[in-house]
């Protein structure tokens, strides 16, 4: 099938480059003349493993393409992926404006009817205003456009391998002809026939996702209520940190305990310092948002939020009680990005940490394998070293802000020679505590005896 897709960034460069690879013939555009250039010119604007290979591998193959001509882009394809962003307003509301700049794109320069399809993660009832909006400005061509709901569950870091093997595919649909034509989309992911680009020789064998095929307001409902979850289990777990703390329990332990119920589940029971990026923070918000505004009061999704902001603060009270005086101090960070294996330090908590150490008067230094440049553009001038050693040369304290797993294979031993006084405060639980304190290292992490 011959498909567009409109935003180049981590969804839209995934999706686009993996329909690509699975035989369908692709077109992306984007709006950041400098991402097109860069796009244009054959390279890959952010960190996702596999990414390049994909995306190099489906232009060889001709199936795919990227151009700065937008109508053109509208044009090729039967069905349109919109990948934009939906980042948070001051209110925490979602920001839609670039859904909307599309929508009118799409309507007054396509020249034949097309299904739209929302990638982006959008509050309830968006596709009922998108379908508006291409209605009415549509109506000096007279077409008319269908419009599904496609949620996107990928992981940035894992993003392509998730593509691929979803657990699930979700639509939400108005139509039987837009069931169809998802049904047909997707159709060599359902059936695994693809040449995987992430596992060679040949793939595990996994079961076929479920195709859930659902209304448009439901559809849109599942990613809200899905990442909100995940932020409550993630808040759970921390609090349930803090509880550990005072009673002398481990609070891993007590999660994966829990985690073996079936019921509960292990995944996303890790405490420490919370979460960021660009999903969990502003779907967490926008679902409050859109939960009050239909006069429904989400006070559990509220708490969540809080408990995450407030660990940022938990960290730097650890950091003062450990340093005594932090103005001066030198204090190198490990970790920038909001997780591993990406790029990305959207609402990244490690950014905080280090713009709060920085007012209180701290010399920064910092490292990160992937996220050192876009880090650079958010805060205020620290230096950043590529070797992590560098950044624990003649250190007060070291953190752990991002759970790499080549800061895990550290030579700790150097580590802390190089160091003007072996303080680590491991904010990601990254570490042994037994083995760090082994080693003479003045050790704190979260909910861990002795932290
Ligand atoms: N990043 C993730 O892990 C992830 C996972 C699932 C869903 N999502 C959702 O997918 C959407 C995109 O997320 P992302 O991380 O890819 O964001 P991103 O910021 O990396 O990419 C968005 C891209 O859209 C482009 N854009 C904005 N307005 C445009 C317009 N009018 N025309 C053309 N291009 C335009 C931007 O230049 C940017 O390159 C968001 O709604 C996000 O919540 C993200």
């Amino acid at each position: 099938m011959r498909i567009s897709v409109i935003g180049c960034g981590y969804v839209g460069l995934v999706t686009g480059g993996c329909l690509a690879e699975v035989g369908h013939e692709v077109v992306c555009t984007d709006n950041d003349p400098g991402r097109m250039a860069m796009l244009e010119g054959g390279r890959v604007p952010i960190y996702e493993p596999h990414l390049d290979a994909v995306l190099a591998a489906a232009r060889r193959a001709g199936r795919l393409t990227f151009t700065r001509h937008a109508g053109e882009a509208v044009r090729a394809g039967d069905a349109i992926f919109i990948c934009v962003g939906t980042p948070p307003r001051q209110t925490g509301e979602a920001d839609l404006s670039a859904i909307d700049n599309v929508a009118r794109l799409i309507a007054t320069e396509a020249r034949s009817p097309k299904l739209v399809i929302e990638k982006s993660t959008v509050p309830a009832q968006t596709g009922l205003q998108l379908k508006r909006a291409l209605a009415v400005y549509s109506r000096k061509n007279g077409l008319a456009f269908r419009v599904a709901s496609n949620p996107e569950f990928l992981r940035e870091g894992t993003a392509v391998e998730d593509f691929l093997h979803p657990d699930r595919i979700v639509v939400g649909v108005e139509e039987q002809s837009s069931e169809e034509q998802c049904r047909e989309i997707y159709r060599p992911i359902l059936e695994g026939l693809f040449h995987c680009p992430v596992h060679t020789p040949a793939c595990p064998p996994t079961p076929t996702p479920p195709m859930l095929v659902t209304t448009i307001a439901s559809s849109e409902l599942i990613k809200h209520a899905s990442n909100s979850f995940l932020a409550l289990k993630i808040s759970y777990a921390n609090v349930l940190a803090d509880l550990c703390e005072r009673l002398g329990a481990n609070v891993e332990e007590v999660t994966r305990a829990m985690g073996l119920d079936p019921r509960i589940g292990p995944q996303f029971l890790r405490a420490g310092l919370g979460f960021g990026g660009f999903c969990l923070p502003k779907d967490i918000q926008a679902f409050i948002w859109l939960a009050e505004s239909v006069g429904v009061d989400f006070g559990l999704l509220k708490e969540t939020e809080r408990v995450n902001r407030q660990r940022i603060e938990l960290l730097l009270e650890k950091v003062r009680r450990a340093l005594w005086v932090v103005k001066d101090k030198q204090v190198g960070v490990l970790g920038l990005a909001f997780k591993p294996n990406t790029d990305d330090v959207r609402f990244a908590p490690a950014i905080e940490v280090i713009n709060r150490l920085v007012a209180e008067g701290a010399q920064v230094r910092a490292c990160d394998p992937e996220a050192m440049e876009k880090a650079g553009a958010l805060l205020p001038p620290i230096a950043y070293h590529r070797d992590p050693y560098e950044v624990a040369k003649n250190a007060d304290a070291l953190l752990i802000t991002t759970e790499w797993e080549e800061f895990r294979r550290l030579d700790w031993e150097r580590i802390r020679d190089l160091m003007a006084r072996p303080l680590l405060l491991d904010a990601r639980n990254l570490l042994d505590p037994a083995q760090m304190k082994a080693l003479g290292f003045e050790y704190h992490s979260f909910g861990r005896p002795g932290c």
